[in-house]
């Protein structure tokens, strides 16, 4: 797993949504309720935009059809039968850095 600087965030504890980059890859990071939680930024549901969703009550609300979907584990709600893939997230010095894994760090999970 390759660690990434967010750059232009800071973990100040303001609730925001955000696309943004981690190395190449786009993803939504959100502040919510004082944690910061790094998604992928396209709705399982039908590929939606999420950073221009809402979060209530720890879930992330796609704004096209409404799913959502858990901030912490990506799972979906009642019914939806998906998942979101969810990044973790490290702060240092009020930086944040998202954890990204490549495919050969998946594979290697496989076979362990
Ligand atoms: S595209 Fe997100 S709920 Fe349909």
């Amino acid at each position: 797993m390759k660690w990434y600087k967010i750059d232009g965030v800071k973990n100040t504890g303001e609730p925001f949504i955000k696309k943004v980059k981690a190395g190449k890859k786009s993803i939504c990071l959100v502040g919510f309720e004082g944690e910061i939680y790094a998604t992928a930024v396209a709705c399982p549901h039908a590929g939606f935009d999420l950073s221009q969703g809402l979060c209530v009550k720890g879930k992330i609300i796609c704004p096209y059809h409404r799913y959502t979907y858990s901030l912490t584990t990506g799972k979906g709600g009642e019914g939806q039968n998906d998942f979101l893939q969810t990044y973790p997230v490290t702060i240092n010095d009020n930086d944040i850095y998202v954890g990204i894994s490549s495919f050969w760090d998946k594979v290697r999970r496989v076979f362990k």
